[in-house]
């Protein structure tokens, strides 16, 4: 039997990692889904898997959020399918590891339009109709790095400041209404976001990592208490508190050491290779010179 629940959720980067995890538990709750990420595939069989499993009417909609025309598509086959979400779940997102020198402007165009441009145009479109119905609530996941400055992340750091302060500022302007919006920014999580970023995490980080169906669940009830800010885990919100204690140039030092530590700046083989051209060169100039 389809659940005759009135809420539908608009999920981006619902294929695997948090967002998957939310529209898992947002179906279980009886609300019909729209799915969004690229793999078409993935997006059909978990569609097919909410329906069977919870009743529930569940979409994927398969487009590159990350392209330029990617959203205009999104919201081409919303507009056609009549889908006027209730909740949206803004969740997409890459990060990539490296000097910011070494980026291809290609690679940093798509992450500025997947991290920021996606969620301001996503959330620019279902608003009037939640404002219309005076109904709704919104989820931006951002991060605890939202908070700092991200050496050697320098890009994907600063697109989650952009997500903070932009879910915080949205937040105000709706203030009165009856739309909720709320900010999630986990820690460490075991998603494939470290893959596709380009690390792996190192143990500690591993041993405190939260899973993405622990982020889900308290994400979705911090929404569902209208929270602002939600940081998943204690020993992350304690984290957070504290780091908000401590000058941001500092951090953004620590961080810095932390990534050329664990391999992240990626800078080892490139300076050693720059060291030994220098070398190679002087040598040169030198033999040129004696003979
Ligand atoms: N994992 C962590 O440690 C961590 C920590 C703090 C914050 N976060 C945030 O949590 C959110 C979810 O990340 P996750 O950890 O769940 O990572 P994930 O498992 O890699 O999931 C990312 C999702 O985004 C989709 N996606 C990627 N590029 C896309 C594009 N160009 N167009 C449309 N969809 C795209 C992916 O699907 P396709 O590949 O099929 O497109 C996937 O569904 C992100 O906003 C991330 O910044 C993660």
């Amino acid at each position: 039997m389809i659940s005759q629940s009135s809420e539908l959720a608009l999920i981006t980067g619902a294929s695997s990692g948090i967002g998957r995890a939310i529209a898992e538990r947002l179906a279980s709750q009886g609300k019909h889904v729209v799915l969004v990420a690229r793999n078409r595939d993935k997006l059909e069989s978990f569609a097919r898997h909410l329906t069977s499993t919870y009743g529930v009417r569940a979409t994927g909609i398969a487009c590159d959020l990350a392209e330029p025309d990617g959203v205009h598509q999104l919201i081409a086959a919303l507009v056609i399918e009549q889908h006027k979400p209730t909740m949206l779940i803004n969740c997409a997102a890459v990060g990539a590891t490296g000097a910011f020198w070494d980026s291809s402007h290609a690679a940093l165009s798509r992450m500025l339009l997947l991290n920021t441009d996606a969620i301001v145009q996503i959330t620019r479109h279902v608003l009037p109709h939640m404002l219309a119905i005076n109904h709704g609530s919104i989820l931006n996941v951002s991060s605890m790095v939202s908070a700092f400055p991200v050496p050697f992340m320098a890009c994907y750091g600063a697109t989650k400041a952009f997500v903070s302060s932009f879910t915080q500022a949205l937040r105000q302007e709706l203030r009165g209404s009856d739309i909720a919006v709320t900010e999630l920014s986990p820690g460490v999580v075991l998603t494939e976001f470290q893959q596709a970023a380009g690390y792996t995490l190192t143990d500690t980080e591993r041993n405190s990592a939260m899973t993405a169906d622990q982020v889900a669940e308290s994400a979705l009830r911090a929404l569902a208490q209208r929270r602002a800010v939600h940081v998943p885990g204690l020993l992350n919100a304690i984290a957070a508190f504290a780091l908000a204690l401590v000058p941001t140039r500092f951090i953004a030092w620590c961080t810095a050491r932390f990534m050329r530590k664990t391999g992240r700046a990626k800078l080892q083989a490139a300076s050693r290779i720059d060291v030994l051209r220098i070398r190679e060169a002087r040598h040169k100039d030198i033999a040129q010179m004696s003979e």
